[in-house]
């Protein structure tokens, strides 16, 4: 059984066949599901799947695009979001410096109260990290007593065996598949087995021969499949161990 460690399948991309999708999970194998928030109306919907169907959980938080909302407010609110049951992580958080909307000075200090408060309440973190790996690890170094997931991972290998030492997981998309995946692939090769986390991030990410078209959580096998081919051992040893990794991670169980 699988574990798609993120998913946005409360976007509006699955408004027309939703429902369709979680049915027919189970014949593609695909038993669980942690749906992210990206801002408090997402982490809202996130936790109304998770009520809904058994086998999704919810993260809660403000993705580095929202992080001009991040204020004391809001954080009560994320606060007291993660007192329901199916709440088990904060994210997604982070940096992203692709685009830099908004600029980085209002970014930090979003991630870094987020950081504060999966502390606080003793919650993994899911972190999306883009072209600000630098800033990234020195934050996520000040809270050594917090640790969660880099995902869609693009950093180094070096960063990655940081985050290894440090406690972390790292999540791999649809990127691995790709054909000029260098980096994901050199650390997909390398990483310790219990600390691999398979996603789709679906919408987006779609692996081979998808690319390029709307992600489901359908597709998280196929994911297993590319690094298990990577590692040349069975799609089922990927599988099962990255489903009990999630597990591990979010304390499912
Ligand atoms: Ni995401």
């Amino acid at each position: 059984m699988y574990f798609d460690s993120h998913a946005h399948l409360d976007d509006r991309a699955f408004d027309a066949d939703r429902d369709e999708i979680f049915d027919s999970l189970a014949d593609h194998g695909v038993g669980r599901i942690m749906n992210i928030g990206c801002d408090l109306s997402s982490s809202l919907r996130s936790i109304r799947l998770a009520h809904k169907y058994p086998f999704v959980w919810a993260a809660v938080g403000s993705h580095p695009d929202d992080a001009a909302s991040v204020n004391d407010e809001l954080l009560a609110m994320y606060r007291q979001l993660c007192a329901d049951e199916r709440v088990k992580a904060i994210g997604e958080i982070g940096l992203d410096y692709h685009y830099e909307d908004p600029p980085r000075e209002v970014q930090l200090p979003a991630f870094r109260r987020q950081l504060e408060l999966a502390a606080e309440l003793d919650l993994p973190v899911i972190v999306h990290e883009r072209e600000a790996h630098a800033d990234g690890m020195e934050l996520i170094r000040q809270f050594p007593q917090v640790t969660g997931v880099f995902h869609c991972y693009s950093g180094s290998l070096e960063q990655a065996k940081e985050l290894v030492r440090r406690g972390w997981y790292i999540g791999f998309t649809g990127v691995v598949t790709f054909k000029n995946a260098r980096k994901a692939v050199e650390v997909a090769q390398w990483m310790p087995l219990d600390r691999i986390l398979i996603e789709t991030d679906c919408p987006y990410m779609s692996p081979e021969p998808f690319r390029g078209r709307r992600n489901d959580s359908r597709r998280v096998p196929l994911v297993a499949q590319k690094i298990a081919e990577l590692r040349g051992v069975d799609p089922e040893v990927i599988e099962q161990a990255t489903t009990e990794n999630a597990n591990r991670l979010f304390r499912i169980e």
